[in-house]
């Protein structure tokens, strides 16, 4: 258990970092044949040392990868005084060399869209390790500056993860319950700064977090979302209780493939009512009386509930696009927008 709450505060790339050591010790200790004993895995863990020499570092990984930026990762090695990095165009013939004092490296200049390879090695005081194996990532699509995060499987992140839940299931338009519309006991639970100006989130410590308390209390009265809304599955539960845990950030990944963040009526949401609805609700053909033909049509279908009834498949409503489905990320965007107060920008 304290082993868990020590990883579930580090940062993600520590933790990498730390489970790498855990795994490097395991194998070798195993290829020695000696027993492995729970003791040995905790001694090596809280000193974070490796064992001796000047180890090739592990855990190489790229993160904020922008079309032109990039910056490089991998797992602190013991006893180093500073590390040399190389990188090149995967394929091609000369590597750029750089050297960091951290165990991460920011890279600008890169070309849009192209397969990057690097390595890493150690300098210690007696010498240096050799180069690691290659890692290799690829930069965004021009013009796509969104930082690409590579998502952490242990990490809880509150874009991909946890406002989801809360939007779905605390925050639903015109439901009378924690939107901005109601906001039942004042509490506003749509967006980053609502839930924590609601001071029921105390960051690092779900157990005395009062949302924590409420999701999961056996008590029917107080349980929340409360009867007839089912209460949150296991895993709701487990993801919010880890983003606490992890300090309750507003933290993202992935990034460029669905990027939520920079939401607008005119460059996002119309996009998508154009190519996916205009057919069935504009001009001559109105149907169900929704017309979704600009920006005024469009906030009464959101400020009756009903656009984000329909297009989340919320009971009740019917859903849309009739007979189908809009893609996961195409749903997180208007609801991004809905959540945002639907504005005309
Ligand atoms: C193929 C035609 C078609 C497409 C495409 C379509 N709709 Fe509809 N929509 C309908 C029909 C028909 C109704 C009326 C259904 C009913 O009342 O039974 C309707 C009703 C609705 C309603 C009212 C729902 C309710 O519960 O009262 C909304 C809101 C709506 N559509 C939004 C959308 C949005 C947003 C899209 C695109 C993401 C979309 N529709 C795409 C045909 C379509």
């Amino acid at each position: 258990m304290a082993w868990s709450l020590f990883v579930g505060n580090m940062k993600p790339e520590k933790r990498i970092a730390y489970a790498l050591v855990v795994l490097v010790s395991i194998f070798s200790a195993s290829c020695q044949h000696e027993p492995i004993t729970v003791t040995d895995i905790i001694h090596i863990d809280t000193t974070g040392n490796g064992g001796g020499g000047c180890n090739i570092p592990g855990g190489l990984y790229a993160s904020l990868i922008t079309d032109s930026s990039a910056t490089l990762n991998w797992a602190v090695v013991s006893g180093a005084a500073s590390y040399d990095v190389q990188y090149k165009i995967a394929g091609s013939a000369t590597w750029t060399a750089a050297t960091s004092t951290a165990n991460s490296l920011p890279l600008t200049g890169l070309n849009a869209m192209t397969n990057y390879e690097f390595q890493v090695q150690t300098v210690c005081a007696e010498g240096s390790s050799g180069f690691s194996a290659s890692a290799n990532f690829i930069t965004l699509a021009a013009g796509d500056t969104t930082p690409y995060i590579p998502c952490n499987p242990d990490t809880a992140y509150f874009q991909n993860d946890v406002l989801p839940i809360f939007l779905t299931n605390c925050a639903m338009p015109g439901q009378g319950c924690h939107d901005a519309g109601s906001h039942a006991e004042g509490l506003i639970l749509d967006s980053y700064d609502n839930i924590m100006a609601s001071g029921k989130v105390k960051p690092g410590k779900p157990n005395s977090s009062k949302i924590y308390e409420v999701i999961t209390t056996g008590e029917p009265d107080d349980r929340m979302p409360p009867s007839p809304y089912s209460p949150l599955t296991a895993d709701e539960i487990n993801l919010i209780y880890t983003w606490i845990l992890q300090g309750a950030l507003n933290n993202y990944c992935g990034g460029g493939p669905c990027d939520t963040l920079s939401t607008t009526f005119s460059g996002t949401v119309f996009p998508i009512i154009q190519a996916n609805c205009i057919g069935c609700h504009s001009g001559n053909v109105i149907s169900g009386g929704v017309d979704l033909s600009d920006y005024s049509k469009v906030y009464t279908q959101v400020v009756n509930g009903k656009l984000y009834g329909s297009v989340n498949q919320v009971p009740g409503y019917v859903a849309m696009p009739l007979g189908t489905t809009l893609s996961d990320c195409d749903i997180r965007k208007i609801n991004f927008w809905i959540n945002d107060g639907a504005p005309n920008n």
